[in-house]
């Protein structure tokens, strides 16, 4: 086994050191190694360390470069961004400087990936489509690129994959990532390429990978772009283009993906025109434009559509019946619109449907029992329509894969539904209906949930202390309810949990919090138990509360001194102790609290300078006013 390893190695070393020995004999043409030596000179940083060892006049040989073996032409030049190093491990480089026009003295050049090097900056140089007449990749993402694209472009007729995209990666993710992977938060800088998209585009008809996305594109899109017949993925989203979506996107035979999301594109949808136009469309995003008129009926001949996202726009009219066409569809996003009528029973024919979305929209009532067969929905958002459905269906208790339901503002009244008794929901949102009598104690036996908001209805009663059997419990919204019952045994019971996030405000919870042990409610982000009838003292144990960023107790009855150890949440941005009995001075230790934003202690019995420094006196009279003895700055000075 061991000498059978080490041979392999042995043939591996003779095949490189051989293959390095023919390259090493090739001579770099003149015009490349000054195209070359150009673009190295235009570079000023290179954190990759890869065009330091570009020396002599070998240029075949040099890291990224490739030539041809029979013309010794330069035919690839690949320095990305992100590469992986000879350790195998991937690595973010950075190339500071001016893209080099005389690029373009590599005129056998096929591929061109300079994606990803963060601070390149420069134009693409304009003569590119003459000169470069064999291009098939050119891959300039990722960069520091200003100016519009030149018109030259549209030269390039052998041109199959071109990204100019604004994010940073470099490699070539497949596009089909894009849509699990939230791909933002790596982006730390734009390309400012800007300008309209070139009309001369539409002669790129080898095109088979275009995205633009997250520049400052405007203008609209080319008329013709449907006879780029080879395009698979278009990516146009998140740039400035205006005006209606061209009739020609119909004619697009080989697109897979669409993303023109995020624009300012209006008037309506104009494809598919034909029964059998964009066969293999699979992901389509037309949401956060402009869009009016209804959704065609002809949209239902996409057969091949999976996730579709046509949320945030101005579309109306009845969603269409043939919607139950799209047998493939597994996600349906058309929240956000102006859609009426009522939800088509032909729904129930999308099986493989795993997320339907159309929250705010103007749907009306009833949901269609139908419903019930989509036997694979994990997510279902109806809020914020005019379904007006009085109670909650009850076949929805037997959608055995529904695990995230909203219903927000439906109509709901009655008492909380029986049927949700066991129900493995992990998120639930009943808010904002009309629900009655008592938080039944069998809700400890929704043991999967996470999330669960019961705010503005009218709910009576004590939360029952069964809710200690939801250990998954994340976040806990009862504000504007008539909840009642001391605030302390509803706290010991959210202490035993990894809550983050508690809205208890607008309620009838009375006692005090001194006996509250926060210290092992270390999670809490956001506490809110404003507008309740709370009285007594903040313990000190408050101070434990250390990834608190917001903390309201306004409009109740507390009293006492302020704890000093409050200080020390030194994450907190907002802060509102407005309109209780507080006493006493405010603590030095408050001056800690240096992330603060928003703070409201108005309106108390607080006296003495207020602490002086950032960023306590940064805020607004506003802030302190209605503390009769408070003074110091903002307020006016103390006396004597
Ligand atoms: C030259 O390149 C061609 C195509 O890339 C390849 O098939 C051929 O083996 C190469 N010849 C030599 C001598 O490396
Ligand atoms: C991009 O260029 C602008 C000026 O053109 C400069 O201010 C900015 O720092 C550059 N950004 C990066 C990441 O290099
Ligand atoms: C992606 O992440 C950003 C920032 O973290 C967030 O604002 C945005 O809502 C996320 N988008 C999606 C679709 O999750
Ligand atoms: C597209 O190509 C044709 C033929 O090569 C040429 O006549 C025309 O000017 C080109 N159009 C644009 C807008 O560049
Ligand atoms: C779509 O293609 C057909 C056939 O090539 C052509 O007749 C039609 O004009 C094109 N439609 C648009 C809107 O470009
Ligand atoms: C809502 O439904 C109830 C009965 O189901 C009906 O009496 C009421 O008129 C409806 N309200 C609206 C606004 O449609
Ligand atoms: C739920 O499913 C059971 C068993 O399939 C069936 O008997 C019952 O009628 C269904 N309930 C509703 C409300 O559809
Ligand atoms: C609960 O629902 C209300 C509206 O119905 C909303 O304003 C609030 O933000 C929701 N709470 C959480 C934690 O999402
Ligand atoms: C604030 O935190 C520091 C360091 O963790 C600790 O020593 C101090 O006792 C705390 N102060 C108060 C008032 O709790």
């Amino acid at each position: 086994m061991g000498r059978k390893v080490s041979w392999t190695v042995v043939m591996f070393i003779i095949i490189t050191v051989g293959e390095m020995k023919t390259r090493a004999s090739e001579v770099c043409n003149p015009q490349d190694l000054k195209g070359l030596t150009a673009f190295k000179a235009g570079i000023h940083v290179d954190t990759s360390d890869r065009l330091k060892k570009w020396v002599g006049h070998d240029c075949c040989n040099w890291e990224g470069v490739s030539c041809n073996n029979k013309t010794g032409r330069v035919t690839e030049l690949l320095l990305p961004g992100l590469f992986v190093t000879e350790e195998g491990l991937p690595f973010q480089s950075e190339m500071e400087g001016r893209l080099s026009p005389s690029i373009t003295l590599l005129t056998s050049l096929e591929v061109l990936d300079l994606g990803g090097l963060i601070s390149l900056a420069g134009t693409i140089p304009p003569l590119i489509g003459y000169h470069l007449p064999n291009l098939r990749k050119l891959y300039l993402n990722g960069n520091n690129l200003s100016g519009p694209i030149p018109e030259s472009i549209g030269k390039l007729s052998k041109l199959e994959e071109l990204g100019l995209y604004e994010n940073h990666l470099g490699g070539r993710l497949p596009r089909s990532l894009g849509m699990l992977l939230n791909l933002s938060k790596f982006l730390v800088c734009s390309n400012q390429i800007s300008g309209p998209i070139p009309v001369s585009f539409t002669n790129l008809t080898s095109l088979v990978y275009l995205d633009l996305h997250s520049n400052s594109f405007t203008g609209h899109i080319p008329d013709d772009i449907g006879s780029l017949q080879k395009l698979e993925q278009l990516d146009l989203s998140s740039n400035l283009l205006s005006g209606k979506l061209p009739m020609s996107l119909t004619n697009l035979s080989s697109i897979s993906e669409m993303y023109l999301d995020t624009n300012l594109l209006e008037g309506e949808i104009t494809f598919p025109s034909r029964y059998g136009d964009m066969p293999s469309l699979g992901f389509l995003r037309l949401h956060d434009n402009h869009l009016t008129g209804p959704i065609p009926p002809a949209f239902g001949n996409l057969a091949s559509l999976q996730r579709v996202s046509l949320a945030n726009n101005m579309l109306e009219g009845a969603i269409p019946s043939t919607i139950g066409n799209l047998l493939s569809v597994t996600e349906l996003y058309l929240n956000g619109n102006q859609l009426t009528g009522q939800i088509p029973t032909s729904i129930s024919q999308l099986s493989k449907l795993l997320s339907l979305t159309i929250s705010y929209n103007l749907i009306e009532g009833p949901l269609p029992h139908e419903m019930s067969s989509l036997q694979n929905l994990q997510i279902l958002d109806m809020s914020f329509n005019r379904l007006n459905l009085s109670s909650i269906p009850k076949w929805i208790g037997n959608m055995s894969s529904l695990c995230r339901l909203f219903l927000a503002e439906s109509g709901m009244t009655g008492a909380f539904p029986e049927f949700l008794r066991n129900s493995p929901l992990q998120y639930l949102d009943l808010s904002a209906n009309h629900l009655t009598g008592s938080i039944p104690p069998w809700l400890g036996s929704m043991t999967s949930l996470y999330s669960l908001n019961l705010s503005r209805n009218s709910l009576v009663s004590k939360i029952p202390d069964t809710i200690t059997n939801l250990q998954y419990l994340g976040v806990l919204d009862l504000q504007s309810n008539q909840l009642t019952g001391p605030i302390d045994q509803v706290f010991n019971i959210a202490s035993m949990f990894p809550l983050t996030y508690i809205d208890l405000s607008n309620n009838r919870f009375s006692g005090g919090l001194e006996v509250i042990d926060v210290g092992l409610q270390s999670s809490l982000g956001y506490l809110s138990l404003s507008h309740n009838h709370l009285t007594g003292r903040l313990p000190v144990s408050i101070g434990r509360l250390g990834s608190m960023t917001s903390l309201d107790l306004s409009y109740n009855g507390l009293s006492f001194n302020l704890p000093e150890s409050l200080g020390n949440v030194t994450s907190l941005a907002n802060l509102k102790l407005q309109r209780n009995r507080f006493t006493g001075e405010i603590p030095n230790g408050f001056l800690k609290m240096t992330k603060l934003r928003d703070l409201d202690l108005s309106d108390n019995l607080l006296v003495g300078e207020i602490p002086f420094g950032k960023p306590l006196s940064d805020f607004p009279v506003s802030s302190y006013s209605g503390n009769e003895g408070l003074c110091g700055n903002p307020l006016p000075p103390c006396k004597g």
